[in-house]
């Protein structure tokens, strides 16, 4: 047998050398971090589902968004539980509902921090559904849902937001909300579109988090069948000829195919959602001690990067971050 010239043990003998051939990076500036938003003073609300994420007052967020800023983190997304819910979620568009006091005061309070707020219905109305329905029935309306949506981003682009990303998956929402954006001279505000959101299992313990849970029926008509790959390239296409800036895959690690055939098909960044089912996942095996959680995390973020996310969100991304620094 002869000895083998090819040999790729080389350049892993050493921390040094492994580090200087590593094709792949995981820093902090590619991590955002999700952060809930309750109405009221002085309220952290640990979730249950969600094991170390809490659900913050606005008073007391502002905190809780510099020390994850001063991880060097890339941004938070916010998400808002409000105080009412009805048929066509009045709240989320108020310029006093939760996100958009959230944002003026993340805005006072720490310049430097990007702020992206989710855009979405569900968990405003009663319904729990994304969108609105037509009146009477449990049909989505499509064209007064984009209508709505618009709304929403608008007012959370008024109060500070830099970028909205629209959760929703209704058709033409993108260029609903990018006409409603200019025309109210936002020019600025960026969209990072979920363009592709599968109907997925993986969301199980966010919905319990922000309250979201549809009271029939479930998403299937408007996200995506996990079956589909080329039905993925279609939507970022769509989505991006409607004015999207930035695209989303979600979930995250059990759609690493999805995110690699997105990355080579466009040259917008892309960014992938490590859902709540994925993180709970690590969360409740490393309690059990099967697993070294913090090692799992860091391994299946790098393989989200690898596979072709420029950032990701994560529940994860303050503490990583931290590790990282
Ligand atoms: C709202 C929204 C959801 C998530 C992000 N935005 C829930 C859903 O679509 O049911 C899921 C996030 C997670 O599971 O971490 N439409």
């Amino acid at each position: 047998m002869a000895y083998p010239t090819e040999r790729p043990r080389r350049l892993r003998q050493s921390l040094g050398i492994r580090r200087m051939v590593a094709e792949t990076t995981l820093r902090p500036e590619h991590l955002i971090q999700p952060l809930f938003v309750v109405p009221g003073r002085q309220i952290q609300q640990p979730i249950p589902t969600l094991s170390g994420i809490s659900q913050w007052s606005v008073d007391r967020l502002t905190d809780e968004a510099k020390r994850i800023a001063d991880t060097g983190v890339a941004a938070v997304l916010l998400f808002g539980i409000p105080a009412h819910k009805d048929a066509i979620g009045s709240e989320a568009s108020m310029a006093q509902g939760i996100v958009q006091q959230a944002c003026r005061a993340l805005r006072e309070a720490v310049p430097t921090l990007t702020i992206i707020t989710d855009v979405c219905l569900c968990a405003y109305t009663d319904h729990g559904h994304c969108g609105v329905m037509t009146h009477g029935t449990q049909q989505i309306d499509n064209a007064a849902s984009i209508a709505r949506l618009a709304e929403v981003a608008v007012s959370h682009a008024a109060a500070g937001a830099h970028i909205v990303a629209p959760s929703d998956m209704m058709d033409g929402r993108v260029g609903a909300i990018r006409q409603g954006l200019d025309a109210a001279g936002l020019n600025d505000a960026a969209i990072l579109s979920y363009a592709v959101k599968y109907a997925s299992a993986f969301y199980g313990p966010f919905r319990a988090a922000q309250d979201s849970t549809p009271q029939w029926g479930d998403r299937k008509t408007y996200q995506m069948d996990p079956a589909n790959m080329r039905e993925a390239l279609r939507e970022v296409r769509l989505d991006i000829a409607e004015g999207a800036d930035l695209v989303m895959v979600k979930p995250a690690l059990p759609y690493l195919d999805i995110i690699h055939a997105v990355r080579a098909q466009v040259d917008v960044p892309i960014a992938a959602y490590q859902v709540s089912g994925e993180y709970a996942m690590i969360k409740a095996a490393a309690q059990q001690q099967l697993i070294d959680g913090d090692a799992v995390m860091r391994e299946s973020l790098l393989a989200i990067r690898r596979a072709g996310a420029d950032v990701i969100i994560t529940y994860a991304a303050a503490d990583v971050a931290k590790i990282l620094a």
